[in-house]
C-alpha cells in the first residue's frame, strides 16, 4: 500500500516536472546575425576605402547595432566573424566596445581574419594576436566563449543551444595565391568535441554559428575559381553527415560576402550572412519556432554618399568577380544579382 502510494506519487511529481519543462521550453526567439565588421580603427596606419570600407568599418558597425537595439522584443545578437581587419588589439577593443553597447546578450565566432597572421617576406611584421586571445577578449559578457577555447555551446534560451564553430587556418602566406590562406576546416578534435554536444543535447534544438560555410554557394566555390574553395570548409560533407545524424536544422555563416539567401543541403538550412563592411552591406533579423523560421533583411544606415562609394568600389573589384561577372554591362548586372540577392530579403520556412 505504501509503496503504490509512493509510486504515485512520483508518477504525480513526473508529470508536473514534465508539464514544467514544455511549459518553459523555448517557444519564439527573436535574433539579428550580423558578419564580417571587419573593424580597422581610421587611426590605424594604412587603412583605406577599398572594396572593403575600412575607413568607415566602424561607424557602419556602430549604425548597425544602433538599429538592432530599436528591435523591440530582441533575445540575441549573432556575430558570424571576420570580427577584425586582422586580429589588431586596437580593432579588437573597438569592436567589444560597440558590441558592448547591445542592450541584448550577443555570440561571436572566430573569422579567418580573427587569429594571427603568420609573417611573410612580402609584408612588414604585423602585429595580431592568438586567436586564444582574440577568443579571450570575449569570454564573460555574454556566456558563449570559455577560457582556453576558441569554440562553444551555449543554451541561448531554453532548450535552445547555440554551438559557435572555429573554422580557419593558420593565416599562412599561400605564394602562388598571392594571398594568406582563407580557407577552413573543422579539425579531428573539434569533431569529437561537436559529436559529444549533439550527444548530449539530443533533446534541444541546436543552431551552429559558423565563419566558413558548409555549402558552396557559387559554381566557382566548387571549382576553385580564384581559389574560392576556401570559402566553405574542406571537410564539410563530414561536418554535414554528423549535424544531419543528430537531427540539427539551422547553420548560420558569414565569410562570402553575399547578401542572405539559404540552401537545404543534407536536411540542414544554411543561410549566409550579408557582410557589414563590403557591398551591400546589411543584416538579417530572424524570428525563431521549433518548428518555423521567418527572416528579413535590412541595410545597414548609412549616407547615400557612403552607399555610392560602396557600389562604385564593389564594381570596380575583379577579384570577388565570378567566370559568368564579365566587366560588361550584362556580367556587372549579374555580379550585382548574385551578391545583392534582392530575391531574398524576407522569407519564411517550416522545419519538418
Ligand atoms: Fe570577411
Ligand atoms: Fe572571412
Amino acid at each position: 500500500m505504501k509503496g503504490s502510494k509512493i509510486l504515485s506519487m512520483a508518477v504525480i511529481i513526473s508529470l508536473i516536472l514534465f508539464t514544467f519543462s514544455l511549459a518553459f521550453a523555448f517557444d519564439k526567439v527573436k535574433f539579428a546575425v550580423i558578419s564580417d565588421p571587419h573593424i580597422s580603427i581610421p587611426q590605424q596606419k594604412g587603412v583605406s576605402d577599398g572594396y572593403k570600407l575600412g575607413l568607415k568599418t566602424v561607424m557602419l558597425t556602430e549604425n548597425a547595432i544602433a538599429e538592432i537595439n530599436k528591435i523591440p522584443d530582441l533575445n540575441f545578437v549573432l556575430v558570424a566573424g571576420d570580427l577584425t581587419q586582422d586580429a589588431e588589439p586596437w580593432n579588437i577593443d573597438e569592436l567589444r566596445k560597440i558590441l558592448d553597447g547591445l542592450k541584448v546578450p550577443y555570440f561571436v565566432v572566430l573569422g579567418n581574419h580573427d587569429i594571427s597572421l603568420v609573417p611573410h617576406e612580402k609584408k612588414d611584421q604585423p602585429i595580431s594576436l592568438s586567436k586564444y586571445s582574440v577568443a579571450g577578449a570575449f569570454i564573460g559578457r555574454s556566456g558563449g566563449m570559455v577560457p582556453g577555447m576558441t569554440y562553444y555551446a551555449h543554451e541561448v534560451a531554453k532548450d535552445l543551444v547555440l554551438v559557435g564553430f572555429d573554422t580557419s587556418r593558420a593565416q599562412v602566406f599561400v605564394p602562388e595565391a598571392g594571398l594568406n590562406d582563407f580557407g577552413g576546416r573543422i579539425d579531428a578534435g573539434q569533431m569529437r568535441w561537436l559529436e559529444s554536444v549533439l550527444k548530449k543535447n539530443q533533446n534541444k534544438t541546436v543552431i551552429i554559428l559558423t565563419h566558413h560555410s558548409l555549402v558552396p554557394w557559387h559554381e566557382g566555390d566548387r571549382t576553385n575559381h580564384n581559389y574560392w574553395r576556401w570559402f566553405w570548409i574542406d571537410n564539410a560533407e563530414e561536418v554535414r553527415a554528423l549535424l544531419k545524424k543528430y537531427g540539427v536544422k539551422l547553420v548560420f555563416s558569414g565569410h562570402r560576402h553575399i547578401s542572405t539567401r539559404y540552401q537545404k543541403v543534407d536536411d540542414i538550412y544554411h543561410f549566409i550572412t550579408p557582410p557589414i563592411s563590403t557591398y551591400p552591406m546589411r543584416y538579417v533579423v530572424y524570428e525563431m519556432t521549433p518548428k518555423s523560421l521567418k527572416w528579413e533583411v535590412k541595410d545597414v544606415p548609412a549616407s547615400q554618399e557612403v552607399w555610392d562609394l560602396a557600389r562604385k568600389n564593389f564594381l570596380a573589384n575583379k577579384w570577388w568577380r565570378g567566370p559568368d561577372h564579365l566587366e560588361t554591362p550584362e556580367g556587372d548586372k549579374k555580379y550585382l544579382e548574385f551578391y545583392e540577392s534582392n530575391w531574398t530579403m524576407k522569407g519564411d520556412l517550416t522545419f519538418k
